[in-house]
């Protein structure tokens, strides 16, 4: 007898029906649209613009290895015992002082560190929505969010983007006519879209966000990947009281660490925490330490300008290409900064089923669909321009070209 079976008869017969056990709010859960089809696109000679990853072959790996040994070796006891949930506090000063270069008033007691931004954005989704509640968001907007918020069945009210970012003339009538929770923006290089909110609408969506007063909820994860352009104002330094800024080393570092912050007045912090407890205790210590450690040294911002120089070429020899290889009425955004950009075709063509033609040519892109929160514009993809290396995204885009006319044909 294999000595591991217990000697007692296994119980056979009726299982458990494990759908039915499930509650109400699962039937709100949803795979992330992207994440399936990442699966699709994972064969070797397949060219892939569509995950929303960094170039690895730029990550500091010696680097992060030298903090390794710096944490392990000067506070190893602490960096591997549980810690509070507030955060590594030399880690959250080292992120305040960070924030104020970029003109954001912070202090370390009002920076609160997470798994990432996508627990921020489930913490936030947690503490401020009710079953029916009305959230206001861009459409498109982050497939994450989209996916973090719903968890919590809000109804979204969604307000379209152009070149300009997100539009905000029908903003007021928004907040004038529902409740709103809050409102939830991407400032800066647009994920999926990579525009960039003009400074007028940045201070009208403020002033207007204060009359009704609805928290605006910023998530910035791309600011320091400005490769072209100035820098604009943050909305938190545009209205300190009323924004939560949210933010991440995963474009700066490297996503695997899984941290980012949460920026926020010390009543909403206290509320983040209490949920965070109750998820995971707290972020690594371990992660937090080196991070810091990365900071003090200085190798994050030395790291940045690399980044900023990567992305800027790669984000050029893709829109050189599109110009080469595009038909005629294909349309596409031209970012200054971050990983995406966002192309639009003839309404003739469903992106959706374009995928299916785009794998057999070996490229791969998002589908907008997924991107709008009422699923309602079928013409639209997203594309990675950070991932692929030069030559891979000139063929790439030449392969994609070839797609695009054949189904104009
Ligand atoms: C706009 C936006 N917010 C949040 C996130 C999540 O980032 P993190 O890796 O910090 O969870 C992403 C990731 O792509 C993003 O694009």
């Amino acid at each position: 007898m294999n000595p591991a079976t217990p000697n007692q008869p296994v119980l056979k017969g009726p299982t458990t029906d494990w759908d039915n056990k499930f509650c109400k709010r699962c039937s709100l859960m949803k795979s992330s649209a992207i994440r399936e089809i990442l699966k699709l696109t994972q064969q070797p000679d397949v060219i892939s613009f569509a995950g929303g990853l960094p170039a690895p072959e730029i990550f500091p790996i010696k680097e992060l290895e030298q903090s390794c040994s710096n944490v392990l070796n000067g506070a190893g006891e602490e960096a591997l015992q549980y810690s509070i949930t507030e955060g590594f506090l030399p880690l959250r000063q080292e992120i305040a002082a960070k924030m104020i270069r970029y003109h954001v008033e912070a202090e370390a007691a009002n920076i609160f560190p997470t798994n990432g931004s996508q627990q921020a954005l489930d913490l936030i989704g947690r503490v401020f929505i009710d079953p029916g509640d009305v959230i206001v968001t861009d459409s498109p907007t982050y497939l994450g969010a989209l996916q973090a918020f719903r968890a919590y069945a809000p109804r979204i009210e969604a307000l379209p983007v152009d070149d300009d970012g997100v539009r905000i003339d029908h903003l007021e009538e928004v907040l004038k006519k529902h409740t709103v929770r809050f409102m939830y923006v991407l400032p800066n290089f647009h994920n999926p879209v990579g525009v960039t909110l003009s400074l007028e609408r940045r201070i009208e969506m403020v002033k207007v966000a204060a009359k009704y007063g609805v928290p605006i909820i910023e998530d910035d994860p791309y600011r320091e990947l400005r490769f072209e352009g100035e820098d604009l104002p943050a909305l938190m330094t545009l209205h300190k009281e009323n924004v939560v800024y949210l933010s991440t080393f995963s474009k700066i570092l490297a996503p695997g660490l899984r941290l980012g912050w949460v920026l926020g007045p010390q009543v909403l912090i206290s509320k983040l925490v209490q949920a965070k407890q109750a998820t995971d205790l707290h972020t690594s210590t371990l992660i937090q330490m080196i991070a810091h450690d990365m900071m003090k040294r200085g190798v994050l911002a030395e790291h940045s300008k690399l980044i900023r120089k990567v992305y800027g070429e790669r984000r050029h020899v893709m829109t050189d290409a599109m110009e080469k290889f595009f038909p005629e009425g294909v349309r596409w955004t031209k970012p200054q900064g971050g990983l995406f950009l966002w192309v639009t075709t003839p309404e003739t063509i469903d992106t959706l089923d374009l995928f299916k033609e785009a794998v057999k040519h070996k490229v791969a892109f998002v589908p907008g669909v997924s991107f709008f929160p009422h699923g309602d514009v079928h013409n639209t993809m997203r594309l990675n321009f950070s991932n692929a290396k030069p030559e891979q995204i000139t063929e790439g885009i030449r392969r994609l070209g070839d797609t695009l006319k054949e189904a104009l044909r």
